[in-house]
């Protein structure tokens, strides 16, 4: 289970700070990366792609729904979406999918049409919350974007060039009319109704639920180790990076 965590984990990080662990003739962002043979070796990640094509098409079970209800200056937010919900969802997305919902511990105030917002880290979070909401709407690809925007030093001053890195072909533009106009607000508008409407009410961000649900006992068991609470959980299958049986890593050479 290490070592694919290990070249995964090496892959992300090389292409986020411009290392040269993925092969120069690879250019294509990471969501092509398995798209084709071809891409998948230029790219240095054949045997991944080949792993995951096999468990997706072997999928047993109801994908583990996984929902993030988060703020995108809050703190402990950003260091659960880097570092443990974004390096599961790379493992693990054949058997889990994946909810963000940018608004958290805002208010909202209906002003004519539309509604003004007031978020717990002020205005630049506001915007934050409202650049992921439009790109979790605009693109299907959003989580890599928004991974790379959390994780950087600036999340907001970050977010265009994240965004040419990971989803070239989505212009900055089209986010920034989204961000300025009604489709943004409207958005935010459900993100708080849907924050509103969680059951029971948060009282802190971030807050996980799992296929729906949020209690204690599932929220600690996120926060120790999502993962293992995703492999656990999935009743299908489990995929090799669970840690099957499949690998065998006891391999030694021997002297005289
Ligand atoms: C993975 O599956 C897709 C769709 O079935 C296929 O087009 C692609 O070539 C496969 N990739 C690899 C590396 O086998
Ligand atoms: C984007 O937002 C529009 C307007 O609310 C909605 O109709 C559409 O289904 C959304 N698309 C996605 C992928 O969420």
């Amino acid at each position: 289970m290490k070592a694919p965590l290990l070249l995964i984990m090496t892959v992300w990080l090389n292409t986020q700070y411009g290392g040269s662990f993925v092969s120069s003739s690879c250019s294509h962002p990471p969501s092509q990366w398995c798209s084709s043979l071809d891409t998948a070796i230029q790219c240095g990640v054949l045997k991944h792609c080949l792993e995951s094509n096999f468990t997706r098409s072997h999928q047993t079970a109801d994908p583990i729904q996984v929902g993030l209800y988060y703020e995108s200056l809050c703190p402990g937010c950003r260091i659960f979406l880097t570092e443990m919900l974004f390096p599961t969802w790379v493992l693990l997305h054949d058997i889990m999918t994946v909810t963000l919902v940018p608004y958290g511990n805002a208010v909202e105030k209906p002003d004519g049409q539309k509604y003004v917002f007031d978020c717990q880290h002020g205005e630049q979070e506001c915007l934050g919350n409202m650049i992921e909401t439009c790109l979790l709407n605009m693109t299907s690809i959003a989580f890599p974007v928004i991974f790379c925007m959390e994780s950087s030093s600036d999340v907001i001053k970050s977010a265009k060039s994240c965004l040419e890195l990971y989803n070239p072909g989505l212009s900055w533009d089209k986010i920034m009319g989204c961000v300025k106009g009604d489709l943004g607000n409207q958005l935010m508008h459900l993100n708080a109704m849907k924050t509103k409407a969680l059951n029971p009410p948060h009282n802190y961000v971030p807050w996980v639920t799992i296929n729906g649900e949020h209690t204690d006992d599932l929220q600690d068991k996120a926060m120790a180790s999502l993962f293992t609470l995703v492999c656990n959980m999935y009743k299908g299958t489990k995929p090799a990076a669970c840690g099957g049986g499949q690998r065998h890593f006891k391999s030694y050479c021997h002297n005289e």
